[in-house]
């Protein structure tokens, strides 16, 4: 409950990189709203629309009202929801039900479960177990951690761990960030032990560094800044081997707008992570306001597809973007073609 106060009171002011995106306004776009689909595909997992509810919550009495209502609005709109790590409940099963209710609320829907990387095989299996999940997280939480006075200090055999837990858990795998960004060395690593699913979880949204500054007597402000832009790792999987391991990636971290959604696909998401955002919405104005607010997300990315002639997901990943600032100058100094981006020939012919 410290982290759902902390975060809200914190807010989502950062910089995601997307200003740094622009848009090519293609003023023939020969398409029709009636012919847009929001499916999507991430690894082996057929969504219906590309924004998931990302991990937050479970394991106190508070938090199951959260999730409870969280889940409602998944099951009112199609949405994936992950809940957040359960190691709380693996611990003590008597706040499993936080968890669990997930499931109850939404018995056909799309859940994800979520574990640290510090997570065994038996952990994952009874993790997924608990909610019949469809998929499991594993968060990667290193700066969070070493904020933490409690937290862990010794980060090897991570990747031991991981692969043990892909080869055999039984459902998809999804190794995400939690706010500070991937840079293509370590997503590199994660495609060569089997990772199908990446969540870039990028700097510029909820601020895990300034969460548990608050949190320390002392803390350690010039970490609050730690890590690379969504927008950032996003272009960071260009140079990688995500595409030849047939690697799906979500961006997450800072997204509050269908916009910053699109951008987010367009530079190569096949879906896309919202938490901060959502909490808000369902902390401040409640259920009916949070359904609202997805269904119009969903409705105007339908019509910014429809304006840049993208009928599917995929369309969007061939749609030319011009990257600026901050952000292209990141691509230059890591050598990642800014001009493959903007030269894309996405735009619909016309014949
Ligand atoms: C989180 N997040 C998170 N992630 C995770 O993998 N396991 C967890 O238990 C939690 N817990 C959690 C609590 C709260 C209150 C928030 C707001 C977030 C991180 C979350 O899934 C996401 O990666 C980051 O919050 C960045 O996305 P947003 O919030 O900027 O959209």
């Amino acid at each position: 409950m410290e982290h759902v106060h902390h975060a809200l009171q914190l807010g989502q002011s950062g910089n995601q990189g997307f200003a740094d995106i622009k848009l090519i306004h293609n003023c023939l776009p020969e398409t029709s709203t009636s012919l847009i689909s929001l499916q999507t595909l991430i690894g082996e997992l057929n969504l219906s629309s590309p924004i998931i509810i990302n991990a937050m919550t479970g394991g106190a009495h508070e938090t199951e009202e959260i999730n409870r209502e969280l889940a409602v609005a998944a099951r009112e709109t199609g949405l994936a929801m992950a809940v957040g790590s359960q190691m709380s409940a693996l611990k003590n099963p008597e706040v499993a039900a936080s968890y669990r209710i997930v499931r109850e609320i939404n018995p056909k829907g799309i859940v994800f479960g979520n574990l640290g990387s510090e997570a065994t095989l038996e952990q994952a299996l009874r993790a997924v177990d608990m909610l019949q999940a469809d998929a499991l997280q594993i968060h990667l939480n290193v700066m969070q951690e070493l904020i933490m006075p409690e937290g862990d200090r010794d980060f090897q055999g991570m990747l031991k761990r991981i692969s043990t837990i892909v080869d055999n858990v039984g459902v998809p795998v999804i190794v995400k960030e939690v706010g500070f960004g991937m840079a293509r060395e370590s997503m590199n690593a994660l495609c060569e032990i089997g990772v199908k699913i990446i969540d870039v979880g990028g700097y510029g949204g909820t601020n895990f560094a300034a969460i548990e500054n608050m949190r320390r007597t002392l803390p350690i402000e010039w970490l609050n800044e730690w890590g690379c832009s969504t927008a950032t790792a996003l272009v960071e999987a260009v140079n990688t081997t995500a595409k030849r391991h047939h690697v799906s990636l979500i961006g997450s971290g800072g997204i509050r707008s269908s916009l910053e959604a699109c951008k987010a696909l367009i530079l190569g998401a096949s879906a896309v992570g919202i938490a901060g955002a959502f909490l808000k919405t369902l902390r401040s104005e409640g259920t009916s306001a949070l359904v609202t607010q997805i269904n119009e997300m969903l409705n105007e990315l339908k019509l910014v597809m429809t304006a840049l002639g993208a009928p599917t997901i995929a369309d969007l990943h061939r749609v030319p973007v011009v990257i600026s600032g901050e952000t292209a100058h990141w691509c230059y100094a890591r050598g990642i073609d800014i001009h493959s981006f903007a030269n894309r020939t996405g735009f619909i012919k016309i014949t």
